[in-house]
């Protein structure tokens, strides 16, 4: 049966061709285009791994079981914007894309954003995805009302995210940081402050890589 994915009430659904509304796709029907373009990726990625790449053109994706869990927090995610700071080539983008919101990406690099453009393209996503080329950083003092941030870009940028996104968190908004096991070491500042911070309440989940899991307090009381 073709799916498609449509705006209704101000949340995306999945629907038939007729209009009619499936529900939420989650694991369960997800989309034939994604589930392609996903091995399509998985395979360069592991390909990259092992084939000498340079890190910087390597997709370094997160596993699926990471991507999994990124679903379901954005699924069960207060209602706001969801963000994501590291698009590489889409990958990560479209796990979260299965919880039916839009999402605006942030992608650096220019070879990475022709790739991932390509990918929203392929998927049907374009219209849910905005991708925004350049630097984050510039941009996440102007969004407001986030429900979810999902960083996963060099190590050295997420305390600035942080520190950027947080304040601007709706109240049980979460920001959630890859690679809190795999790079424990460079991020231990960062990792410690965060779990230290009482703006949230935080913790580091063993999925994938390690995922530093944030929620905004309700009240400073709670
Ligand atoms: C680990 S990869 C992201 C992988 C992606 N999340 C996935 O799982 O499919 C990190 C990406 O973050 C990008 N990046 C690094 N710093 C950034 C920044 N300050 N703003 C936007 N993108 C950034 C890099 O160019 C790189 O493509």
């Amino acid at each position: 049966m073709p799916l498609f994915a449509a705006v209704l009430s101000n949340n995306w659904v999945l629907t038939n061709k007729t209009g009619q509304n499936l529900g939420a796709t989650m694991f369960h029907n997800i989309p034939e285009a994604i589930l392609t373009r996903m091995a399509a990726l998985e395979t360069i990625d592991q390909r990259d791994r092992q084939d000498g790449t340079p890190h910087m053109q390597r997709l370094r994706q997160i596993p699926a079981e990471t991507g999994k869990f990124l679903a379901l927090l954005a699924a069960m995610a207060p209602h706001g914007r969801l963000i994501e700071i590291g698009t590489s080539a889409g990958y990560s983008t479209m796990w979260l894309s299965l919880a039916l919101r839009p999402i605006t990406t942030f992608e650096v690099l220019p070879g990475k954003v022709e790739v991932a453009t390509t990918t929203f393209a392929q998927t049907g996503l374009a219209g849910q995805v905005t991708l925004v080329a350049g630097d984050a950083r510039a941009h996440l003092p102007h969004l407001t009302d986030i429900a979810l941030c999902f960083v996963d870009a060099e190590k050295d940028v997420y305390a600035d995210c942080y520190e950027a996104v947080v304040p601007n968190l709706v109240h049980g908004g979460l920001f959630v940081a890859d690679n809190a096991i795999s790079h424990a070491e460079a991020l231990r500042p960062f990792l410690d402050h965060a779990q230290e911070d009482g703006r949230v309440d935080a913790l580091v989940v063993p999925i994938g890589k390690g995922i530093l899991l944030c929620r905004k307090r309700l009240t400073i009381n709670d």
